[in-house]
């Protein structure tokens, strides 16, 4: 086959000039190649492979631009990159490589476009497009990499064993490129992952959270999950998901699997966003579960402070996993000890009060809250079902009403501790904070509304009862 027409971008022809130029041979390679053929978006990076210097195609490239764009140079990788427009050239000798064992650095030894070819990872990334005048868009697939495609299959080109032990983040690619392309991974492959797990102990947390996240945000990360279950690599992972997987029976009484449940709810979520945290939100929102779970006769089964503990285990998973501690742990951890609020409102007669409660403690993650919840239900009697939607239609109108008039999202006392000192002559003291305090919850309760009028009546009211004098 022939992809010529396909490679109308300038860099093609630059790139082919410059091999030429320095009679060497090059082609492109890797994700660029496999999305042209599946017809999906095209990658913003480009991976160029040269039997010979890459470093040295990047800079004879670099001089037939006309600006010609800095070249970024890996001496050890023997790799080189320069941006082009708006994407990422990068340019790789062609290798032979073999990996130490407990690193990923491998010792490089140079070698044919073939050899370079099955050190990767799949035969659907080892497709490549020729570069030179000749051949000019020719495929070569040695590893029937087009076959697979069609097929949808994940099939590494060397034994498996070999490849995923090279690089052992491979594993969880293969899992991430199952989850994105609603790909199957071969048996034998499948197999090897689960030979090879422990080796995934080598790779750093940023590059397994960064496959985590692509899982997440694929459209349903539930195929990357089951198969990460599947091959024990989440229970090295996240064992406080895996510990979710059971259930259990006493006197008649069972629990539901609230690990397949955590993973319908990231399902259910993905429709209604892509921020990855809150869906990461609705992976974890259950993992509280596993170490508070009791059973006592009256209730059944309970898992009471759940939702508490559940966001402190957040914090302990985002730094065993080297996920970033800040803004974005923190929005995890208040979705996953919210989550149960809403669900208490959906069951009953929704006051107002209790949503502006619901508003006052989510502030302006209440919506993201709403979107967790909803997809929480996966309830599959109808009649509840309905309900609590219906509910839910019914919180989020009232979120809307309540905070038109009170405004209680980004609650500011309507009078402040200085003002309540002047009112009464008071240096700092208790009595200010039990004031304040007292006229949040009248406005939270619906007593008085968020106004400053409302507000100072209630307080010499209030005050008067406590002993305290107008000045
Ligand atoms: N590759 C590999 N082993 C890895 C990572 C990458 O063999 N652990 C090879 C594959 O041929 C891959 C290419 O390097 O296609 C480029 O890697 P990368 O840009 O990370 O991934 P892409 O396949 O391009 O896909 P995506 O951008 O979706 O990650």
């Amino acid at each position: 086959m022939n992809y010529k027409q396909n490679l109308d971008h300038k860099i093609f022809k630059i790139v082919s000039q410059a091999a030429k130029e320095l009679n060497l041979e090059c082609y492109v390679i890797g994700g660029f190649v496999r999305d042209l053929l599946l017809n999906r978006n095209h990658k913003k990076d480009i991976d160029i492979v040269a039997v010979g210097s890459g470093i040295e195609l990047a800079l004879k490239v670099s001089e037939l631009i006309p600006n010609q764009p800095k070249v970024q140079v890996f001496k050890n990788y023997g790799t080189a990159m320069l941006r082009f427009n708006d994407m990422d050239i990068e340019f790789v000798g062609a290798r032979k490589e073999s990996y130490t064992y407990d690193s990923r650095n491998p010792i490089v030894e140079n070698g044919t476009l073939k050899d370079d070819q099955e050190r990767r990872d799949f035969t659907i990334n080892a497709l490549a497009l020729s570069l030179n005048e000749e051949t000019f868009g020719t495929l070569i697939d040695p590893f029937n990499g087009v076959t697979d495609l069609h097929n949808k299959i994940i099939r590494t080109p060397l034994d498996s064993d070999i490849t995923y032990s090279d690089d052992p983040l491979r594993m969880l690619r293969a899992i991430r490129f199952a989850s994105q392309l609603h790909f199957e991974i071969e048996i034998k492959s499948l197999q090897a992952i689960s030979r090879n797990k422990e080796r995934i102990n080598i790779i750093s947390g940023e590059r397994i959270v960064d496959e985590l996240n692509k899982i997440l945000l694929s459209e349903k990360p539930s195929i990357g999950f089951l198969l990460l279950y599947e091959t024990g690599l989440l229970d090295i992972l996240l064992p406080e998901l895996t510990a979710l997987n059971q259930v259990e029976e006493i006197e008649g009484h069972t629990h539901k699997n609230n690990f397949y449940h955590s993973l319908e709810v990231v399902d259910n979520i993905c429709p209604n966003t892509d921020d990855v945290w809150l869906r990461w939100a609705a992976l974890l929102h259950d993992i509280g579960k596993a170490p508070t779970k009791k059973f006592n006769k009256k209730q059944g089964w309970t898992f009471h402070g759940h939702e508490f503990l559940g966001g402190k285990m957040v914090k302990k998973i985002f730094e065993r996993l080297h996920m970033p501690l800040n803004q974005k742990m923190k929005f995890v951890q208040k979705m996953v000890t919210m989550s149960s609020r809403p669900i208490v409102l959906a069951q009953d007669i929704v006051t107002d009060s209790a949503v502006r409660r619901l508003v006052f403690d989510a502030g302006e993650e209440v919506e993201n809250l709403m979107t967790l919840c909803e997809a929480d239900i996966t309830t599959k009697n109808p009649k509840k079902f309905n309900k609590y939607h219906h509910n839910f239609k019914i919180v989020r109108q009232k979120i809307v009403e309540v905070e038109e008039r009170d405004h209680v999202r980004n609650f500011q006392p309507p009078i402040s501790g200085e003002e309540i000192m002047e009112l009464f002559g008071l240096k700092p003291c208790r009595e200010i904070g039990t004031l304040k305090e007292a006229v949040k919850e009248a406005i939270l309760e619906g007593e008085i509304p968020n106004e400053y009028e409302a507000a100072l009546a209630f307080i010499l009211k209030r005050a008067e009862k406590m002993g305290l004098q107008k000045v």
